[in-house]
């Protein structure tokens, strides 16, 4: 009784398996999309800093009016970073970023260090 469910099963697993193999293709392709996906959201935040904030901060964040901010991450963390785009500062405003952007942006320098 036993060998018997032993074989059905391992013919499933077979049978499964191949089908998996005949769909890799289409898996792969789906894959790549997200691959591509993740380097834009990374993008975006740089996207976002040069379009709100480098006229401050210096085109490579190498600081003008605003600090330096090419080694922030090695300075404050992500949270930290963020309370500083959401409250502001002397001389920074805040919020000019919000939710999600704010959230990326944050993410993104919290790693620059
Ligand atoms: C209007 C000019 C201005 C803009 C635009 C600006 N900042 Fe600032 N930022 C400043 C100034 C000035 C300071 C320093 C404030 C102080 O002395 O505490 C600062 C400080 C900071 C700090 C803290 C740095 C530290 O060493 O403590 C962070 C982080 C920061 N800014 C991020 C950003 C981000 C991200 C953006 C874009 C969303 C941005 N800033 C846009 C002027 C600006």
């Amino acid at each position: 009784m036993r060998k018997k469910w032993m074989g059905l099963s391992l013919g499933l697993m077979l049978a499964i398996g191949l089908a998996a193999c005949g769909g890799g293709d289409n898996a792969d392709n789906n894959n790549t999309d997200n691959n591509t996906g993740g380097e834009t959201a990374t993008n975006d935040a740089e996207e976002i800093v040069k379009n709100n904030c480098i006229s401050c901060h210096g085109e490579n964040l190498e600081g003008r009016n605003g600090p330096e901010l090419a080694h922030i991450g090695a300075e404050l963390s992500k949270d930290e970073i963020l309370d500083v785009i959401e409250n502001g500062r002397t001389g920074m405003p805040p919020n000019i970023i919000t939710g999600d952007d704010a959230d990326k942006v944050a993410q993104w320098l919290s790693e620059k260090k």
